[in-house]
C-alpha cells in the first residue's frame, strides 16, 4: 500500500521539526511518502518514509519566479510528486496541458507523478462522473509514452470529498477504482496504481482498507496529526 500524506500549506518549521522526528521513529509496513511545504523538503530526509512534492514547475529552469523545478526537487531526494490537485486546478487555474507537461518533466528526472483526477458533486449528478475521468487522463497522458505511464500513480478524489467529511461508500469507490483500471489497461495496455483521497480520518480509514481494488491513499488535512497518524498505520 502506498500512503501519501499531504500536508498542504499548514505548519510551521518549528511544527514540521517535530513532525519529522515523529514521523521517522518507526518502520511501516506501507510505503508512506510524505509531502511537506517545498520549503520544508530538505528537512524531510529520513529512512522511514519516500519524499514527495506537492508541486512542481511546468517550465524547466530559469527565470520562473517562486517556481520550483523537477531537478530541484531530484536534487532534494524528492521520489513522488502531486500534480493535478484540484486546489491547483481550481486556485491556479491549472489545466491538463499543464499538468501534462508537469509529467514530462518529473519523467525526466524519474520522480513518480501522483495524479489527482475527480469529479464535483454536480458532474456526478449530471452523470458526467466517466467523462470527466477519461477527459482528464487522456489529457494528462498525451504523448506519454506505455513505459511511462505504468509508472503513474492515479489518485482518485471525489472535489465535493476533500476536506468537507463527506465521503463516497466503499461501493462508490470501488466502482470507480475498477473503472479507471479498466480504462487506462485497454487504452494504455498497462496495469496502474489508483488511491483514493478525501476526508480520510482514523474513523474512516479501517472501512477504506477493506476496498480490495485500491493500491493506497492521499490523506489531506488528518495527516497533519502525525501521532494518530502513526497509531492508524
Ligand atoms: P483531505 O484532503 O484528506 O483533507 O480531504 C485530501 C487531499 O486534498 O489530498
Amino acid at each position: 500500500m502506498l500512503i501519501v500524506l499531504n500536508h498542504k500549506m499548514n505548519l510551521t518549521y518549528q511544527d514540521v521539526l517535530d513532525y519529522e522526528k515523529k514521523l521517522n521513529d518507526r518502520n511501516y509496513k506501507d510505503t508512506v511518502v510524505v509531502c511537506p511545504s517545498s520549503a520544508y523538503l530538505p528537512i524531510f530526509q529520513g529512512n522511514n518514509y519516500k519524499l514527495g512534492s506537492q508541486d512542481v514547475s511546468a517550465y524547466e529552469k530559469g527565470s520562473h519566479t517562486g517556481d520550483i523545478a523537477s531537478s530541484q526537487l531530484k536534487s532534494l531526494n524528492v521520489s513522488y510528486c502531486l500534480v493535478g490537485h484540484s486546489e491547483r486546478r481550481k486556485y491556479y487555474k491549472e489545466c491538463n496541458k499543464i499538468i501534462n507537461q508537469k509529467i514530462k518533466n518529473l519523467l525526466a528526472e524519474d520522480i513518480t507523478s501522483i495524479l489527482c483526477i475527480g469529479e464535483t458533486k454536480e458532474e456526478r449528478n449530471d452523470n458526467k462522473l466517466k467523462e470527466v475521468l477519461i477527459k482528464d487522463i487522456a489529457e494528462c497522458f498525451q504523448d506519454l509514452k506505455k513505459e511511462n505511464i505504468e509508472n503513474i500513480v492515479i489518485a482518485y478524489e471525489p472535489i465535493w470529498s476533500i476536506g468537507t467529511g463527506v465521503v463516497p461508500t466503499n461501493q462508490d469507490i470501488e466502482e470507480v477504482v475498477s473503472f479507471i483500471k479498466k480504462y487506462i489497461k485497454n487504452h494504455y495496455q498497462v496495469d496502474i496504481k489508483v488511491l483514493y483521497g478525501g476526508s480520510i480520518n482514523e474513523s474512516n480509514y479501517n472501512t477504506f482498507k477493506t476496498i480490495t481494488s485500491l493500491d493506497g491513499f492521499l490523506i489531506g488535512g488528518f495527516s497533519l496529526k502525525v501521532e494518530e497518524l502513526k497509531e492508524l498505520l
